[in-house]
């Protein structure tokens, strides 16, 4: 998709050169200085009740005298903000969609676009235009968008230029841990997330490494092998690393969680709904569509990408109930239910990460299902002791439209976590699931900054709309690229 910018004033909107305009209008009232064409056509709809300055409201004009392009979609947001912006573009390509125009322009009537609103047209136009196919060609053409030109004034231009290119960027990533995680699991194997890690170092000129059983166990990765051993499909460790500074410079680090499937294991989970399972792999996913979007932007930093990868099935020789395994760090976790397996893998994971002596480490994983209870599908969860580091990763994450929200993880949730048998057990009580399972994690953490996000609730939908997100990469990728200047 080809995305530019037009220069024009409001007041000229009626000779832009484009198959459709899009016409956002904030607030309560119709801006003085719209075209007179336009602002008569607005009028007359808000007169006749047609049309509401009430967002999510729309209104379709096809052939409109004296306008250069055949259709316009006027789209109500309640404010000019970039989110409220993003929802009446997207309500507008909804009614586009099915229509024949190829070249958009998007403008916000009354002006004022920044790079942000650059950067979510982008978004909004990308998430318009994906179709999930690879396992479905017979999935419905993809809309006629061809282009994308947001309108703004000669002093915007270079503002909005970058937000487009931030926004490219972010969809091409947001558009890989899509792809990635939408695919079945019989096709989603560890190997092929190590293809695509491979894949993307050939295209992006970056260092990827990947272990297999062999290289793990010679690592004393107990807990990760744990999990991997009650299926036949082979595991992978995979490590890619950016580099876009001088090595000396102490890296972020992104891990994983890689789950190609979750059956739960011998602690089997219910049949309904396990098919979903399949996007257990959505922490991996997305910091691999992070590294994507870091990589095309080039920032002059150093990031490292780790996923344990592996599949979670119950066979004879399964990991079961009540095993004792050492982790890579020395300590030994009694694994109590062998569906708390996001955090066995991942506790090796971060272990393996101290060699990189890094400046901060953030785990992503769909880790809990109690995370799901407690935040439902909206923010993220959000776990650290790091308050600054906390403040980063929130306002990455408002800046992405792609929100976390701070749980706790006070000493007193350790208590939890007692066994009679190893240091650790893999699982507390109910209550509080999502915390105790951070709770684990930070065992493993000691060595460096680190914070870890369970996006159980936000990296897919269920029901009508199933399939990927892609999220978090848009707070990964603006938290990664803010720890540009913080060093
Ligand atoms: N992958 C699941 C978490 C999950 C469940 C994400 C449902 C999204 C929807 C994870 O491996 C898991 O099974 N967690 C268990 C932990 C429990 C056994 C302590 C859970 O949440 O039930
Ligand atoms: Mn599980
Ligand atoms: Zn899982």
């Amino acid at each position: 998709m080809d995305f530019r910018h037009h220069i024009a004033l409001p007041s000229k909107l009626s000779t832009l050169a484009a198959d459709s305009l899009v016409v956002v209008v904030a607030g309560a009232q119709a801006d003085e200085t719209l075209d007179p064409v336009l602002r008569q056509a607005l009028d007359s709809a808000l007169k006749s009740g047609d049309f509401q300055f009430k967002a999510g409201r729309t209104l379709y004009l096809h052939g409109l005298a004296g306008v250069k392009a055949s259709r316009i979609v006027f789209t109500a947001a309640a404010h000019a903000t970039p989110k409220a912006f993003k929802a009446a573009v997207a309500a507008a390509l909804a009614v586009l969609k099915s229509g024949g125009g190829k070249q958009v322009a998007v403008a916000l009537s009354g002006g004022g676009v920044s790079a942000a609103h650059a950067e979510v047209l982008v978004a909004a136009a990308s998430e318009a235009t994906y179709v999930y196919r690879h396992t479905k060609p017979s999935a419905p053409a993809e809309p006629a968008f061809r282009g994308f030109g947001l309108v703004c004034v000669k002093s915007e231009v270079t503002e909005v230029q970058k937000g487009l290119v931030l926004g490219q960027a972010l969809a091409a990533g947001v558009t890989l841990a899509r792809e990635c995680a939408n695919r079945p699991g019989n096709q989603c194997t560890p190997t092929f997330l190590a293809d695509q890690a491979k894949k993307l170092g050939r295209s992006h000129g970056l260092k990827v490494e990947v272990l297999d059983r062999k290289a793990v166990e010679k690592l004393g990765m107990g807990a990760f092998l744990a999990v991997a051993k009650g299926s036949d499909e082979p595991l992978r460790f995979i490590v890619a690393r950016y580099e876009g500074a001088p090595k000396s410079q102490a890296p972020v680090v992104l891990v994983g969680k890689g789950i190609t499937f979750d059956s739960g294991g011998i602690s089997i989970k219910p049949a309904g709904e396990m098919d979903e399972m399949k996007f257990d792999m959505g922490g991996a996913a997305s910091v691999l569509g992070t590294l994507r979007a870091v990589a095309e932007l080039k920032p002059a930093l150093n990031l490292v990408v780790v996923i344990p990868a592996c599949e979670n099935l119950p066979s004879g020789r399964a990991v079961k109930p009540g095993d004792v395994v050492t982790s890579m760090s020395g300590q030994t976790i009694e694994i109590l239910n062998t569906d708390a397996e996001g955090r066995l893998i991942l506790c090796d994971a971060l272990t393996y990460v101290e060699r990189f002596k890094p400046a901060v480490v953030v785990d992503v994983a769909t880790l809990t299902g109690a995370c799901v209870i407690a935040l439902g599908h909206h923010h993220s969860g959000l776990f650290t002791n790091d308050d600054d580091l906390a403040i980063q990763l929130l306002s990455a994450g408002r800046d992405a439209l792609d929100t976390c929200w701070r749980m706790p993880l006070d000493e007193e949730y350790d208590e939890c976590l007692k066994s009679n048998f190893a240091d650790i057990p893999n699982v507390g009580p109910r209550a509080g699931g999502s915390i105790t399972a951070a709770m684990f994690l930070k065992r493993f953490t000691v060595k460096y900054r680190w914070a870890h996000l369970d996006v159980a609730g936000t990296a897919w939908k269920s029901g009508h709309h199933k399939g990927s997100t892609g999220r978090p990469v848009g707070l990964l990728t603006h938290f990664v690229l803010s720890q540009q200047t913080k060093r």
